[in-house]
């Protein structure tokens, strides 16, 4: 494993980051919670010490696998945790609530699921427009000074909003979307990089179909995240990842890799990335990835990926 200094946190965390939207039950294919627990034990066997989840990951259910499975090992003042605030699930549906209110009741219910008493990393989830800005980010700084957690962050913010939050309270962490498949969030990975912030990037593999497992059009459940979230499960979206997995599919033969850790490295050597995120319920998948850490891709190599993305993003201009 790889490790590296989480920007201003000074944290020190592995370059693969576990994640634990679909380990946590999120209704895209449900594995029992050994298969599950496996997976997180492969994690921490390989050196990742460094865990993403959130209260809306299946209403807690994700925050309480990793509790679990850091309590057995042992290992919980080895690892950083990052959990979320102001988003939730609950009766199927996501919810948004970024109030201090809620966020100062969601803290408590989160070190309890995690089986700990301090939160690494707390991120706010989604910006909520409803919310004065004064009021999320105050309470945030009320709880980061009282020591339930140790850095704020947040995700999914444009870096006007990401500047506006940093006026209330010092935010040290961004976790943003981005992979070979949706390239918007650079400007807040950017943003964020240049003044020092740890970087996450989430979304990597596509939600899985960067990983070249999905060549045909599938449907989705409702609340399965494939059909929803990563809209390149659907057209016109699939038809462009097709195109770019045919390309990607070439680059990985000549460089005789497989297109998961093709593109886990691709991610990792971006300037603005910090730590990559994956997702995965199964030990046989944390060992495919971490494989990631060997693979070196040369200048030239890298720069054919950056052009076959390139392509397809101009084709679809
Ligand atoms: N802040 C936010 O708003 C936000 C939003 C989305 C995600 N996230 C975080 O980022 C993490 C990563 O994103 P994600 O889990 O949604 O998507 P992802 O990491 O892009 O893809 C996960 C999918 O890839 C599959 N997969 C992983 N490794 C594979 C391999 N080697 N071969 C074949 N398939 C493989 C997984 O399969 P299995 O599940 O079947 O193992 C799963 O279906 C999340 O878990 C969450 O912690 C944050």
């Amino acid at each position: 494993m790889e490790y590296t200094t989480l920007g201003s946190t000074g944290l020190k965390v592995s370059k693969l980051c576990f994640g634990t939207w679909g380990i946590g039950g999120a209704g895209w294919d449900d594995n029992s919670e050994e298969v599950r627990l496996a997976a997180i034990r492969e994690a921490l066997e390989s050196g990742i010490n460094f865990f993403d989840t959130a209260p809306a990951y299946n209403g807690g259910a994700a925050e309480k696998l990793i509790g679990k499975a850091l309590k057995e090992s042992g290992k919980r003042k080895d690892c950083v945790i990052v959990t979320k605030c102001g988003s939730d699930f609950v009766d199927g549906q996501y919810v948004h609530d970024g109030s201090g209110r809620h966020i100062r009741a969601q803290i408590d219910r989160s070190l309890q699921n995690l089986q700990t008493d301090y939160i690494d990393v707390y991120l706010l989830h989604w910006p909520d427009e409803e919310v004065p800005v004064e009021d999320t980010f105050g309470a945030l700084k009320e709880i980061r000074d009282a020591g339930k957690v140790r850095f704020i962050g947040v995700c999914n913010h444009s870096p006007e909003e990401l500047a506006a939050a940093e006026k209330i309270c010092p935010v040290d962490v961004v976790q943003e979307h981005f992979s070979m498949l949706v390239q918007d969030r650079i400007p807040t990975l950017s943003y964020a990089a240049e003044k020092g912030m740890g970087t996450m990037a989430y979304g990597v593999l596509g939600g899985g179909m960067l990983t070249g497992r999905y060549r045909t059009l599938e449907t989705y459940d409702e609340m399965d995240s494939r059909g929803s979230f990563y809209t390149f499960f659907q057209e016109p979206g699939f038809s462009k990842a097709m195109k770019l997995l045919t390309r990607l599919d070439r680059i990985a033969a000549e460089c005789g890799t497989s297109l998961p850790e093709l593109t886990l490295r691709w991610t990792m050597e971006k300037d603005f990335v910090t730590t990559v995120l994956f997702g995965a319920q199964k030990a046989e998948r944390v060992r495919a990835n971490v494989k990631a850490m060997s693979l070196r891709l040369s200048p030239e190599k890298l720069a054919a990926i950056d052009r076959a993305i390139a392509q397809e993003f101009a084709a679809e201009a």
